[in-house]
């Protein structure tokens, strides 16, 4: 749908949104809460959003009003780290980061070759990312360009804003999943041509890892991504400690895994490095000095036994790293960010640290679009920003409704909210002020 025909709506109920960061500010002050809101869509961007009392007389005429008395709804949310391809392999069992992607991820990825599978894959994953609220997301292909164009086709259709990219593996990868430092080259500028900015899809050079690519591979990454300064980078970094020793084995020369990365000139900002679990000081100097992004993926490094990401080490405020959150499909077993901030709060306890619910939702939306360099155009609610928004419902289950009636402040609600919800406390979700999604059942 072109965004010219896409009609007005109006959005009315109790909405939350962020005008501050809640990292740096008192969390429930950097909130903004309009009890009973109402959200004013043209052409797929917000046009006005505030009280009801106030902008209700501004409605056009003859637009319809969808009502959400009881909920909570919010920008959409964006998953800065996930593979498609692996949807189908989501729960295997019992191995961690380097046997599990021989055992599992490889001969999954293997089907890709076949654009027809890639179709069916690519839609039931857009499909569950709008039934649990996820707008946007920064999404692994396979090595095959038609698993890229497979997802964009599909994505463009729902008018979604993705972030995807063929995979560039030219070693250690079994032979039908590999390409060469050329083809890579070659295929992914075919690609950038094709689908980077056309609607509101957007392109990542996506070298796998530091282990499947030859030097040769990562310097003729960041050789394209030179070429366009707003495309997007994203790979894995200091996930699993197996990893990271073969990574000191593969490239003697470098000082680090990170320097891997930093002499083939991949990181500056818009690069996503997913984990960085065992990231030290001067990694973390290092992404804040290149103005890159860590995908942190809690439920992905819990299943896989990979660690406890640093949170609050790397949002520093003396040198502080950009960070979203990131589902990790399929080593995260779930695709919901609200359980993935359920494990990031875990995650935080167990290091000694309080991750607030405010501070959690702001990463899976505003912070998540900074992460991103995406926040003037979504992960709010504010005129000229699209309108990709959920409908949280935190009375969706019996036991969501038993918690809700003890919950007195917002903060505990939301708190509770991320705690206990999933796909079940996704109410609606609105891509570009289309309703994409409404729960078929309370
Ligand atoms: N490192 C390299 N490839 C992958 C992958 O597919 N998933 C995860 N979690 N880590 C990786
Ligand atoms: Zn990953």
């Amino acid at each position: 749908m072109t965004q010219s025909s896409i009609p007005r709506r109006a959005i009315r109920g109790p909405f939350l949104t962020f005008h501050a960061d809640p990292f740096t500010t008192d969390p429930m002050d950097a909130l903004h809460h309009e009890p009973d809101g109402l959200i004013l869509t043209e052409n797929g961007l917000i046009i006005a959003a505030g009280s009801w009392d106030g902008l209700r007389d501004t409605i056009p005429a003859g637009t319809a009003v969808d009502h959400y008395p009881d909920m909570l709804i919010s920008a959409g949310m964006i998953d800065t780290h996930v593979h498609y391809p692996q949807l189908p392999v989501i729960a295997s069992y019992g191995e961690q980061l380097l046997e599990w992607l021989e055992n599992y991820v490889f001969p999954a990825e293997a089907r890709y070759a076949d654009i027809t599978y890639a179709r069916a894959v690519a839609r039931q994953f857009l499909t569950e990312l709008l039934r649990i609220g996820t707008t946007t997301a920064a999404v692994y292909c396979t090595v095959h360009p038609q698993s890229v164009d497979a997802f964009f086709e599909e994505s463009e259709r729902l008018n979604t804003c993705m972030i995807a990219g063929k995979v560039l593996m030219d070693r250690n990868a079994p032979e039908n999943l590999r390409d060469t430092a050329q083809s890579g080259y070659d295929q992914s500028a075919e690609l950038i041509a094709r689908w980077h900015n056309r609607g509101r899809q957007l392109y990542a050079v996506t070298p796998r890892f530091a282990p499947t690519s030859t030097p040769e591979q990562l310097d003729l990454a960041g050789a394209l991504l030179a070429t366009k300064p707003d495309l997007f980078m994203q790979t894995h970094l200091l996930e699993n400690r197996s990893e990271i020793a073969w990574v000191r084995e593969l490239f003697p020369d470098r000082a680090s895994y990170l320097d891997v990365y930093d002499k083939a000139g991949l990181l500056r900002p818009r690069a996503i490095l997913a984990h960085a679990v065992h990231a030290e000081e001067a990694d973390f100097q290092r992404c804040h000095d290149t103005g890159c992004s860590i995908a942190h993926c809690p439920g992905s490094n819990q299943f896989l036994g990979s660690g406890s990401f640093p949170l609050f080490k790397a949002l520093n405020p003396e040198r502080r790293v950009h960070v979203g959150i990131g589902s990790d499909i399929g080593a995260g077993p779930s695709l919901s960010l609200l359980q993935v901030l359920s494990d990031a709060y875990k995650v935080a306890q167990g290091l000694q640290t309080k991750l607030h619910p405010a501070q959690g939702l702001w990463l899976a939306t505003a912070g998540g679009a900074q992460s991103l360099g995406l926040e003037d155009r979504i992960g709010s609610i504010r005129p000229g920003l699209y309108a990709d928004l959920c409908v949280f419902d935190p009375a969706a289950t019996p036991l969501g409704r038993i918690r809700a009636q003890t919950a007195e402040t917002l903060a505990d609600r939301l708190f509770a909210l991320t705690m206990l919800g999933d796909d079940r406390s996704i109410a609606a979700t609105y891509v570009a002020g289309e309703l994409l999604h409404k729960r078929s059942t309370v």
